[in-house]
C-alpha cells in the first residue's frame, strides 16, 4: 500500500440553493477542488461520486455519469466514474473509495466529490426519502423518522447516563457558534440555550434547534500518492487512516441503543492504523445529525468514558479553544447536511484546518486531524485520520 495524500480541496456554500442545479454546485466544489490543487483536468485518472438519493430528490440516477459528463472528463478523458452509496456516509465512503484506489496504486490522481440537492421537494417528502436510510419493513413502516429514531437514542442516553435537556442545547449552542464563524455555514446565526429550549418540537426531547437541516451543497477532494504530492502543494495533508464499520441496520437489533458500535470498530480500527490515541486528535468533524448524536459520537469515538459526553460539551472540552475541538466548520447541525456531500466536507475542512487555511474557525496549532460520517442509525461509520 502506498501513503496517500489530499492535494486540493473545494466546497460550496451550503443552503437553500434553488436557482442552482445538482450539477452546478457539484461543477462549482470540484473546480475549487482542481483549483486549489493546481491541477490540469487531463491529470485526474478516476473519481467517486458519493450520493444518497438524486433518484429520489431530483429524479436523476446514473449521476457519477452526469458528473463526468459535466465536468468534461467523460468526453475528452473517459476515466472511470463511479457513485458509492452509503445514505449520509456516502461522501465519507467516497473518500474511502479513492483513498484505497490510491493506496493500491491502481490509479494515481483520484478525485473523491460528493454531493445532494435535497430542497427541490418538501419536508415530508425528504423525511420519506431519508427515512429509507433507515429498516423500512420495521422502522421507517411504523412511522419512525430519522429525527422519531435518534429521539430514542437521546431518551435513553438521558435515562441511563443522567444527560440533560441543556447539555444536548448546549451542542446546538457550539455549532452555531462555529457556523457564524464560516461563509459557507447555512446557518450564521449566534443562538442561546434557551434557542433551542423554546423551539418547536420535532421528536422529543428532540426540537427544531437538535436537528441538522435540509441542505443543498457539494464537495471535493483530490487526492494522490504522497511521494508526488509536493509537485503540487507546499501544504499537503497526508491520510493517516480510512476506516469503516457497519452494524444492524435497524436500531431495536443493536447491542445498545445508546451505542454505534460501527463507529467504535471504525475508530478503533482508524486509531491503530494511524498509530494514535483518541487524546492525539487535535481537530474532529463529526457526524451531529442530531444534538445526541455529537454526545454518543464523543463516547464513542473515546474522547471520552461512555456515558461521559454531556459532560465534555458541559465543560467546554470540544469549543474551538477546547482540548479536542469539536465541528469547527458549524458541523451538520449550522455548516448544514447534504447528506451525500457531508463526509467529503468534513475532510476537505479539516484539511484547511490542518494547512492553518481556515480563517476565524482556524483550531490553533492542529497537526492531527480526524472525521466521522454515519449512515442512518449508525449502521454504517466511516472514520479518517489527517495529518500534516
Ligand atoms: N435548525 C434551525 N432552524 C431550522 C432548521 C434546523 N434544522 N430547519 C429549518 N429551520 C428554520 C428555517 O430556516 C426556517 O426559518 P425562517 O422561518 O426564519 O425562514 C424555519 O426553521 C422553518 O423552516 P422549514 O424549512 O419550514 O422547516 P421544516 O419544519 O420543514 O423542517 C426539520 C425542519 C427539523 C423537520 C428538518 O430540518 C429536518 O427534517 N431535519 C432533519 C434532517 C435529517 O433527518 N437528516 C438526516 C439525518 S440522519
Amino acid at each position: 500500500m502506498r501513503d496517500v495524500a489530499i492535494i486540493g480541496v473545494g466546497y460550496t456554500k451550503f443552503g437553500e440553493m434553488w436557482g442552482r442545479s445538482f450539477r452546478d454546485i457539484m461543477i462549482e466544489a470540484g473546480l475549487e477542488a482542481i483549483t486549489d490543487a493546481g491541477i490540469e483536468g487531463r491529470e485526474i485518472d478516476a473519481m467517486y461520486v458519493g450520493n444518497m438519493s438524486g433518484g429520489r430528490f431530483i429524479a436523476q440516477e446514473h449521476v457519477s455519469a452526469l458528473i463526468a459528463d459535466y465536468s468534461g472528463f467523460a468526453r475528452d478523458f473517459h476515466i472511470p466514474a463511479t457513485r458509492v452509496e452509503a445514505a449520509c456516509a456516502s461522501g465519507g465512503l467516497a473518500v474511502r473509495e479513492a483513498y484505497i484506489n490510491v493506496a493500491s496504486g491502481l490509479h494515481d490522481i483520484v478525485v473523491a466529490a460528493g454531493v445532494e440537492k435535497m430542497t427541490d421537494i418538501g419536508t415530508e417528502m425528504t423525511a420519506d426519502v431519508l427515512a429509507s436510510a433507515s429498516d423500512r419493513e420495521w422502522e421507517g413502516f411504523s412511522g419512525a423518522t430519522f429525527p422519531g429514531l435518534y429521539a430514542l437514542i437521546a431518551n435513553y442516553h438521558m435515562h441511563r447516563y443522567g444527560t440533560t435537556r441543556e447539555d444536548l442545547a448546549e451542542v446546538s449552542v457550539k455549532n452555531h457558534n462555529n457556523g457564524s464563524l464560516n461563509p459557507k455555514a447555512q446557518f450564521r446565526n449566534r443562538i442561546s440555550i434557551e434557542t433551542v429550549l423554546n423551539s418547536p418540537l420535532v421528536a422529543d426531547p428532540l426540537r427544531l434547534y437538535d436537528c441538522s437541516p435540509i441542505t443543498d451543497g457539494a464537495a471535493a477532494v483530490i487526492l494522490a500518492p504522497a511521494e508526488v504530492a509536493k509537485k503540487y502543494t507546499d501544504t499537503p495533508v497526508y491520510i493517516k487512516a480510512s476506516a469503516q464499520a457497519s452494524d444492524t441496520i435497524a436500531l431495536h437489533d443493536r447491542r445498545d441503543i445508546a451505542t454505534l458500535d460501527a463507529t467504535v470498530f471504525a475508530s478503533k480500527r482508524a486509531y491503530k492504523q494511524a498509530g494514535i490515541k483518541p487524546t492525539d486528535v487535535d481537530v474532529a468533524e463529526v457526524h451531529d445529525c442530531f444534538t445526541i448524536a455529537e454526545i454518543v459520537a464523543y463516547e464513542d469515538l473515546g474522547f471520552c468514558r461512555k456515558g461521559e459526553g454531556g459532560m465534555l460539551i458541559r465543560e467546554g472540552v470540544t469549543a474551538i479553544d477546547g482540548d479536542i475541538p469539536v465541528n469547527p466548520s458549524g458541523g451538520l447541525k449550522a455548516c448544514g447536511h447534504p447528506v451525500g456531500a457531508t463526509g467529503v466536507k468534513q475532510v476537505a475542512e479539516v484539511v484547511l484546518q490542518l494547512r492553518g487555511d481556515a480563517g476565524k474557525r482556524q483550531v490553533d496549532g492542529a497537526e492531527i486531524g480526524l472525521t466521522h460520517n454515519v449512515g442512518g442509525t449508525g449502521a454504517t461509520a466511516v472514520v479518517h485520520i489527517l495529518s500534516r
